[in-house]
């Protein structure tokens, strides 16, 4: 390397270093492209760009010809303030850009404004620290306006600016912008907003945006920038005590166990007493290890591993905190919910909900109200659709350690992810647990399921009979039962249309009533199973998310899937009860493979075939199947 090379390459990595050790902001801009919302980031990029570019520059010419890691050095910067995402694994797209001045660097999501962008929106405002709500001088607060900051409230964003743009379009009046900043004050309130700072622009004319404009000689703020570069949003969970969600035990060899994560909340040093959440056991901290080695202590944001006095049994996704102050665990909680799928939310529909590095399986078992998210109305829902948001309870399959949103986003912040297309479908921030999960326990019975089995000499089976209305299901279904229990077999029959006479005559046959009515009877079917019974199941359950549901509440082998394979157009001319003629003449809406959608199993145990054989040999084949 030639001298004139090695001082360029120690500028820039002076420059660098400046850089990585120079604190972030993460920032959302929300407005319309009308607000000047693109002239304003423009604008921010554009002037830290001269500086940043020549480095750039420099560094690029260099690593080609040297190979220094200066493409993966930019790349790092830019990744770091990243991570967020990628750990929480939100595919929903949003812009991000980065910038740099001397003081600081910056990651801005960039959200178009629009209400059908309500969920980029808060995936951009997910991991932001401070929102600048954009409004046009001319129009005054709007309802978007209104919109936004409701968004950016329920993400936790405590830090707002208002920037009134377009202030020469107004003669830079102060009366025009204490009018505006009087309104939005009202509207922090209402939505518990802490910090705002109302700053008069012109984007386009670079008042107020860089530094103080002589055209608003009134204003005695700070410029954007200068607002950007110093305001201190505070470190989150400075209150709390320690919180680290573990990403991976690292177990190199016998002698060596370590427990890997980013600390979430607090600090830790060795000799610190920890609980590992949700198992409650307790031990110490021996080693707190970063990445040049033994640290200290570690503090929030920092990755680190570390290791225990004693053995415990933390696997991924646990929580490892303070002993004195730890987080709650419970499997019931209170949320809001902002619905993000293009399909609709439906409560007792089974999804993946992931919070910090836990993924359990969880269902919405109530909306409570959703939230007009231009008014912040509270109406009253059977379902959630896409960009809406909900106030919810949530049922999890598995306790957790958790934290209110408000007081912890890693804790209390979560994504629902659909299981079939592993899409996130939700982004929900928890309120609070349920008081009636810790009051319920699991009371114990002595004669178990074996017990009852064995007085009934057979093995117990959920039989679920799906397919169309008129596919031969409760036909088949009552030859299966009439022999079994010709051979001395204990069996019981749930039929759809007798099931809804009773238990489910509340239900009708939208799609949330539908996935209720599985999950009733998958329950019921399960209570039998349990008392030691052959059940067979004769339901339509067109949904494959819920007969995987009634799947999971079964042990392995105890479920078989018959899929009643007959094709719609002979289930229509057979027409036993009448109804496809009367849903074909619009007399019965939602009406299944006419007006409401049947997804066929993927991998049902037996697929009977209603066009080649008859009943009775399809029976046979069931019979077969459970006694082989
Ligand atoms: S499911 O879809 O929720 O599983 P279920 O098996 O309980 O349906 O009930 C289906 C029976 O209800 C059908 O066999 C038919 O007799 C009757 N029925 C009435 N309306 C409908 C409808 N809109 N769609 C399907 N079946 C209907």
């Amino acid at each position: 390397m030639s001298a004139e090379n090695a001082s360029a390459a120690a500028a820039v990595a002076a420059y660098l270093h400046q850089h990585e050790t120079k604190g972030l902001l993460r920032f959302i801009t929300c407005g319309s492209v009308d607000d000047g919302k693109s002239t304003l980031i423009g604008r921010l990029l554009y002037e830290s760009k001269g500086l940043f570019e020549d480095q750039l520059a420099a560094l690029d010419k260099d690593s080609r010809r040297h190979g220094t890691q200066g493409d993966d050095i930019d790349y790092a910067l830019l990744l770091d303030g990243l991570a967020a995402e990628r750990e929480q694994g939100i595919t929903i797209d949003v812009a991000y850009r980065f910038f740099s001045t001397d003081k600081r660097k910056f990651i801005v999501a960039d959200c178009p404004g629009h209400e059908q962008y309500t969920r980029n929106m808060a995936t951009g405002a997910s991991t932001a620290d401070v929102a600048v709500v954009l409004v046009d001088a001319r129009k005054g607060l709007l309802t978007q306006t209104r919109r936004h900051s409701y968004i950016v409230s329920l993400l936790g964003i405590r830090h707002v600016v208002l920037a009134v743009n377009k202030m020469d379009l107004v003669g830079y009046d102060q009366a025009v912008f204490d009018a505006i900043v009087a309104g939005y004050r009202e509207l922090a309130e209402q939505l518990g907003i802490d910090h705002v700072t109302a700053i008069p622009l012109s984007a386009l004319k670079g008042d107020n945006l860089l530094q103080r404009s002589p055209n608003t000689p009134w204003y005695q703020g700070t410029s954007l920038l200068g607002y950007l570069e110093s305001v201190e949003p505070g470190a989150r969970g400075a209150a709390l005590g320690f919180r680290l969600p573990i990403q991976w035990v690292n177990r190199p060899n016998q002698d060596f166990r370590g427990f890997a994560g980013s600390i979430a909340a607090g600090a830790v040093k060795p000799g610190d007493e920890i609980v590992a959440l949700p198992s409650g056991r307790r031990s110490k901290v021996v080693r707190v290890i970063g990445a040049q080695g033994d640290q200290e202590t570690g503090v929030a944001g920092q990755a680190i591993t570390l290791t225990l006095a004693d053995e415990l049994d933390i696997s991924r996704g646990d929580v490892i905190a303070a002993a004195q102050q730890p987080p709650q665990v419970a499997d019931q909680f209170a949320a809001h919910v902002l619905w993000m799928g293009e399909q609709r939310l439906l409560p007792g529909r089974p999804y993946w909900l992931k919070i910090g590095t836990r993924t359990v399986s969880a269902s919405v078992t109530e909306i409570k109200h959703k939230v007009d998210v231009n008014t912040q109305e509270q109406l009253a829902a059977k379902h959630l659709e896409l960009n809406e948001v909900g106030y919810c309870n949530l049922y999890l399959d598995h306790a957790i350690a958790f934290e209110a949103y408000a007081d912890n986003r890693e804790l209390g912040g979560f994504i629902l992810i659909d299981r079939q297309t592993n899409a996130t479908v939700a982004a929900g921030t928890i309120d609070f647990a349920l008081r009636r999960a810790g009051n319920i326990h699991w009371q114990h019975v002595d004669v178990d399921k074996a017990a009852r089995a064995r007085s009934k000499a057979q093995a117990p089976r959920c039989v679920w009979f799906t397919g169309l209305s008129g596919s031969g299901k409760s036909t088949i279904a009552n030859l299966v039962e009439k022999r079994l229990h010709a051979m001395g077999h204990h069996c019981y029959i749930l039929d759809g249309d007798n099931v809804r006479h009773g238990l489910n005559k509340d239900l009708g046959f939208t799609d949330e009533d539908r996935v209720e009515n599985i999950r009733r009877v998958a329950e019921v079917a399960r209570l039998m199973v349990d008392a030691g019974l052959i059940v067979l199941v004769s339901f339509i359950s067109p949904f494959r998310a819920e007969r995987r549901m009634a799947r999971e509440l079964f042990e392995p082998g105890e479920f078989v899937e018959v899929f009643v394979d007959t094709p719609l157009e002979v289930a229509e001319r057979r027409d036993v009860k009448g109804l496809y003629a009367k849903a074909r003449a619009g007399r019965i809406p939602n009406f299944t493979g006419i007006d409401s959608p049947y997804e066929a199993p993927e991998r049902a145990e037996l697929v009977l075939d209603t066009v080649q054989e008859t009943p009775e040999a399809l029976a046979q084949q069931v019979i077969a199947r459970l006694l082989d």
